[in-house]
């Protein structure tokens, strides 16, 4: 490395935090690689890095023999349920339905993570899991925004607006972008649909060394979906709420294809309970399934995750047989805004980051990249959970997994669990369902009545396809005068120009 004077701060900087090893293959980079090289050090903040491994390290080495003993079960008296407080859940969709109608509720989008385990090039919400629309997870989303939109106004005969904001990386950002621009933000004003980037970390060795991915380049990972608070202060986003006076944000993961986005009875339910916090959770009945769960630890509100807690605490069963800890946590979160506002202003910088060991390919000192067979070094991400601990009111809304919760995690394979296959037939199982429930019938190539729980066909459970657009049903609304006494072929779908039945016309 030359010696003029930024350069030599930067030399400085690097052997007073031991990272001096990045610039091991200095001189062999072209010009264009060094100025890279260069730029990239001089974002990071070493110091910030070496502290945060510190107690990353700390904390995980503390957290897996100290955990279960220290956790306790969800309180009955602040969980709200779909099926046992059926009475009230009407009640909290009106309520969740009039904060929509009065521009008081926002969506927040967790869309910055890698994907890997899918292992598709583009960001998952991009992903056409094989409905016969072929729609993606962002345009399933924005259909529902629109519709939702469309109910609350209807009621209210207000024009309203659900702001839609989307967390992306360095990774998933420009793509993400592009998409929605070149989609026409699938019928959402462009203004309202909001886009902003995470921070990114770099991959450590066991040491607390930068990990080389090639030799002009540290490897470098987005900070977790926790990433999300210091992304909402640094980009200007909770400015951005004050201004349009929301109230109350959704926030969820891109890879559930059944989420409710700015679900009324969740919004309502938390609204009416007075809550700044709150958690959706479907019913975990494998105590080995890859989900957090939501409990108190230490008498704090916290989600444990499937990684964090032995499998002696995740078996272990209450007197009604069910499991102990079964608030399964699916990623649908409720914040007030106020709530919200403080955390970034006040709490983040308190929220540690957890350690996800990983086998992360490395340069060696040979300038060899090797691709090692067992994790090498950590991962250090922050979650967006973690922030429940700071809740004065917390609450948890339970709601049924087969209308509301099939995330898409792995790519499709014999015995794969949460891969597209699945999330299609979770949908088109719902949808299904909702034509049943509106009074439609399905009939077979024979004009027999298909019974309403498809049989086991080749040791498959294959549902009838059947797809309605969001745009036309949100949650399963407005369907009995298109259905109601009708016998359907499938495949079925529904959407703003009619019902097509695809076998029937021959399609
Ligand atoms: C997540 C939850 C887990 C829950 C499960 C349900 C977290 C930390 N864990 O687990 O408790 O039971 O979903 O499906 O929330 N993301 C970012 N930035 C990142 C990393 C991830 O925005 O740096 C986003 C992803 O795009 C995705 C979401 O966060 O939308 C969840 O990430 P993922 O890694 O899939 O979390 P899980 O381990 O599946």
């Amino acid at each position: 490395m030359d010696t003029n004077s930024s350069s030599s701060i930067l030399v400085q900087k690097l052997s007073e935090a031991g990272q001096s090893h990045l610039l091991h293959f200095w001189d062999k980079l072209s010009p264009d690689d060094q100025i890279s090289l260069t730029r990239s050090l001089e974002l990071m903040d070493f110091g910030e890095i070496n502290t945060f491994f510190k107690k990353a390290m700390e904390t995980s080495a503390s957290i897996k023999e100290k955990m279960d003993t220290r956790m306790e079960a969800v309180p009955r008296d602040v969980l709200g349920s779909v099926t046992r407080d059926r009475d009230s859940v009407k009640d909290w969709e009106l309520e969740g339905l009039s904060c929509i109608s009065q521009s008081k509720v926002a969506v927040l989008l967790l869309a910055g993570g890698q994907g890997t385990r899918l292992g598709s090039s583009y960001p998952k919400g991009m992903y056409d899991v094989g409905l016969p629309s072929h729609k993606t997870l962002f345009q399933i989303q924005a259909e529902r925004i629109v519709r939702l939109q469309q109910l609350a106004e209807q009621k209210h005969n207000v024009k309203c607006c659900i702001p839609w904001y989307i967390m992306t990386s360095s990774r998933t950002m420009s793509s993400t972008k592009e998409y929605f621009a070149q989609n026409k933000y699938f019928g959402l004003e462009k203004k309202n649909v909001i886009f902003f980037q995470q921070g990114m970390l770099p991959a450590l060795d066991y040491q607390g060394k930068i990990i080389l991915e090639s030799k002009g380049k540290p490897s470098m990972a987005p900070d977790g979906n926790g990433g999300l608070y210091r992304a909402l202060g640094n980009q200007g986003i909770t400015d951005d709420m004050e201004q349009r006076e929301i109230q109350f944000i959704h926030v969820y993961c891109v890879d559930n294809i059944l989420v409710k986005v700015a679900d009324p009875g969740f919004i309502g339910f938390c609204v009416k309970k007075g809550a700044d916090c709150g958690a959706k959770v479907v019913e975990k009945t494998n105590p080995t399934e890859a989900v957090g769960v939501v409990c108190k630890v230490d008498g704090d509100y916290q989600v444990v995750e499937y990684s964090e807690i032995t499998l002696a605490t995740a078996e272990m069963r209450s007197a009604d047989g069910r499991l102990m800890f079964n608030a399964a946590n699916v990623a649908n979160h409720f914040f007030s805004f106020a709530f919200l506002k403080d955390i970034v202003q006040k709490h983040e910088p308190r929220l540690q980051h957890h350690v996800a060991q990983k086998k992360i390919p490395y340069m060696n000192t040979e300038g060899e990249l090797i691709k090692p067979d067992k994790p090498n070094g950590i991962k250090m991400e922050k979650f967006v959970f973690d922030i429940f601990q700071f809740a004065k009111n917390f609450v948890v809304y339970e709601v049924l997994r087969e209308d509301e919760f099939s995330p898409l995690k792995n790519a499709d394979s014999q015995d794969g669990k949460d891969t597209p296959t699945m999330a299609r037939h979770a949908l088109m199982s719902l949808h299904h369902r909702w034509v049943l429930n509106a009074g439609g019938h399905f009939i077979d190539e024979n004009g027999t009545r298909v019974p309403a729980i498809p049989s086991l066909k080749d040791g498959t459970d294959l549902p009838i396809k059947c797809e309605i657009s969001p745009l036309v049903s949100y949650g399963g609304e407005g369907l009995e005068e298109l259905v109601k006494g009708k016998e359907f072929h499938p495949t079925l779908t529904i959407d703003q120009d009619g019902i097509h039945e695809l076998v029937k016309n021959g399609v």
